[in-house]
């Protein structure tokens, strides 16, 4: 049985949802999962955990930098565990960029980073319109718009493909 530690950043609650069933299906296969957001982890002794997965959504281009400097600063005694990293967007739900190596946000993150991490996995989020900001709302219909997706502003769509975050989660049992 491992000690495996899920971090995550979210804004919005999906990323927390998906490390949620991560966790789930981690326990099925008969480990233990802690599940803690990025702004609890300097509280957090990395060291008592087997396996490190870090996940965090993209808002307006980029992962949230306290995911960043918290890789930064973890980066040695990450590469010394088995380790994941997983991102969630909406550019994901197009089919050509679901994969890590084809998710533009996945890529420019792995060549900003100084972390190579052993998994990846990008996983599509979800769209909440009438939860948005205004300048938020719009922002995000116009991307929509730009690239065909959804745009009625009352729209709540979820992307995210739970049998793809499954098979990720046997992925992390086994690493
Ligand atoms: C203000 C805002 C900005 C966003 N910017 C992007 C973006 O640049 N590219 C993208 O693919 N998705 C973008 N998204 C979609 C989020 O990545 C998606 O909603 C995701 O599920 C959010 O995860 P979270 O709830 O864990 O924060 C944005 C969403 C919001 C609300």
């Amino acid at each position: 049985m491992s000690n495996i530690l899920i971090i995550y950043s979210t804004t919005d609650g999906q990323t927390r949802n998906i490390s949620q069933k991560l966790q789930q299906v981690i326990e099925q296969q008969g480990h233990k999962v802690s599940v803690i957001p990025v702004e609890d982890a300097p509280r957090i002794d990395l060291a008592a955990f087997d396996k490190i997965v870090l996940g965090a959504s993209i808002r307006y281009g980029k992962h949230s930098p306290l995911i960043t400097g918290f890789i930064e600063k973890n980066r040695a005694l990450l590469e010394s565990k088995p380790n994941a990293f997983f991102s969630v967007n909406v550019v994901a739900r197009k089919p050509e960029k679901c994969r890590p190596e084809d998710n533009p946000y996945l890529q420019k993150f792995l060549r900003r980073i100084s972390w190579t991490p052993r998994e990846l996995a990008v996983f599509a989020g979800k769209i909440d319109y009438p939860s948005y900001r205004p300048i938020d709302r719009f922002m995000i219909r116009l991307i929509m718009w730009m690239t065909k997706g959804p745009t009625d502003p009352q729209a709540v769509i979820e992307f995210t493909d739970w049998q793809q975050v499954e098979s990720f989660g046997k992925l992390v049992s086994a690493m």
